[in-house]
């Protein structure tokens, strides 16, 4: 008989710890993951109430104001646009999963929040996001604070919906370079995932594209950020800025600099694409923005305009990432009206942009207000361990991906040289 005394335990309990750990390195088997069942969530994620139907609604306090009509340029208690809700909790939940787990991805190394990171703003602090190829891809990720309110997605608003959105980075070669074929056989062969979709969507026995993306849609619509200093001043506390923030708000909502036309309260975007000539990082081609989407010369170099919520948050700045801080994308609209065009280029600039010739002082003052927007007070809880066995992506293993990736495009760069016999230098 096997007598099990504290020596003895201590010793399988070093060898099992020795055994996990030592796995670590190897090739993951994602198949068979034997860590024990996870529990998908049942109750709403806070600011959401649970219904009878079992789905969950948001609750703010921009419900309470009617209308963005007839309250002025950038009026404070005005209501939000329509916005994305009525999901269940276990359809949250498993979103939360996936959105952080590397197995969405061709070779398990990273996930959605490789660039959308939550403690970045759930950006990546780069100027273009790097994916799974090490190669930078075209342009800047954007924060997903607040996606539940949009109807447009992509800088250049080539999608309509989250679910439509999220097959962009999953099937892009650059990005996630997945297939839905591949992606479906990792999921399905994990019985973990089996179990966990047969929660969230109990009618449909397998794994499908579908329900990946509207887990997806259901996880970010949570990410919701309407509780800033600037809301409690919104909502009539008055306290919460201080003179020289509430001096920044009326100057950015004002005639002259007219920000809140297009970065419309309560959002701060107005969920509309507007042509106004941010220029291209360095050596880097003209993009033609939404021209490519609506097929339509209007349109060219024309982007959604980005909510500012968490903007403090998100640097560097614009589609291209070419603006390293506030101070630099405030004074951007100082310029003069069409000043970073390329020679050769004619685009229908917005109205809106013109010269407002701020001073020093008064763009001071905006980018004071806007540091006022912060609020990650319901940033998701990270999950401890994925269903595949594959680490949680935060943000040092992104960092270390993507120097790992990085380091393996130049020795594959490396070896083509050689190959091909170095002739150019
Ligand atoms: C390699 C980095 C990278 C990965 C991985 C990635 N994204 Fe993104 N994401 C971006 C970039 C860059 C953009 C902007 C691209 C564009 O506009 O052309 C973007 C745009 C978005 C948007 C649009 C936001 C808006 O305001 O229009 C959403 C939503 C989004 N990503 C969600 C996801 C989800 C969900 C995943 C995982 C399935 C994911 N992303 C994976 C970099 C990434
Ligand atoms: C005509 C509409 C319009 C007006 C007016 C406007 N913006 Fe913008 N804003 C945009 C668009 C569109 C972008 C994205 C441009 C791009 O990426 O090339 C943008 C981007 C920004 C960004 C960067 C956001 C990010 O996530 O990278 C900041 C900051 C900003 N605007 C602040 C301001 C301020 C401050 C003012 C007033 C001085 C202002 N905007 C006026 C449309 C506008």
């Amino acid at each position: 008989m096997i007598i099990f005394n504290p020596t003895r335990l201590a010793l399988l309990f070093s060898f099992v710890v020795f055994t996990l750990s030592f796995n670590v390195n190897a090739e993951p088997d994602l198949t068979h993951n034997s860590d024990s069942a996870f529990k998908l969530k049942q109750t709403c994620p806070a600011s959401f109430e649970l219904m009878e139907n079992g789905t969950c609604e948001l609750r703010n306090m921009y419900q309470f104001y009617n209308s963005v009509q007839g309250r002025g340029l950038g009026g404070t208690q005005t209501s939000l646009p329509k916005h994305r809700d009525g999901f269940t909790p276990a359809q949250i939940d498993l979103g939360r999963y996936l959105f952080f787990d590397p197995a969405l991805s061709k070779d398990n190394s990273i996930s959605c929040a490789s660039c959308h990171q939550p403690d970045k703003g759930f950006s990546d602090d780069l100027d273009r996001s790097i994916g799974i190829t090490g190669e930078k891809v075209g342009r800047s990720a954007p924060t997903l604070w607040n996606v539940a309110f949009l109807d447009k997605f992509f800088w250049d608003a080539r999608a309509d919906t989250l679910e439509e959105q999220a097959v962009g980075p999953l099937f892009d070669a650059k990005e996630m370079g997945n297939s839905p074929e591949h992606l479906l056989k990792t999921l399905n062969a994990i019985p973990q995932y089996l179990a966990m979709f047969n929660v969230a969507f109990p009618n449909s026995d397998e794994i499908t594209i579908t329900n990946i993306t509207k887990s997806l849609a259901a996880f970010q619509s949570t990410l919701i950020s309407l509780n800033s200093r600037y809301d409690r001043y919104a909502h009539g506390y008055h306290e919460a800025l201080n003179e020289n923030e509430i001096k920044g708000l009326n100057i950015f909502r004002s005639f002259v600099a007219r920000c809140a036309e297009c970065h419309q309260p309560p959002l701060f975007t107005n969920n509309q694409v507007a042509v106004i000539g941010t220029p291209e990082a360095e050596g880097l081609p003209f993009d033609i923005g939404a021209e490519k989407t609506f097929n339509n010369k209007k349109n060219r170099g024309g982007f959604k305009v980005p909510t500012l919520r968490n903007i403090a948050k998100t640097a560097p700045y614009m589609h291209s990432g070419a603006m390293k801080d506030l101070r630099e994308a405030t004074e951007f609209y100082n310029k003069g009206r069409g000043h970073a065009i390329p020679e050769g280029e004619d685009l229908l600039i917005h109205w809106h942009i013109w010269e407002p010739d701020l001073q020093d002082k008064e763009l001071d003052l905006i980018v004071e207000f806007l540091q006022t927007l912060t609020d990650e007070s319901l940033t998701p809880q990270l999950p401890k361990r994925l269903p595949s066995g594959l680490p949680v992506i935060d943000a040092d293993y992104a960092m270390q991906q993507a120097k790992h990736n990085i380091q393996q495009k130049q020795q594959k760069q490396q070896s083509i040289h050689t190959e091909s016999g170095d002739e150019d230098e």
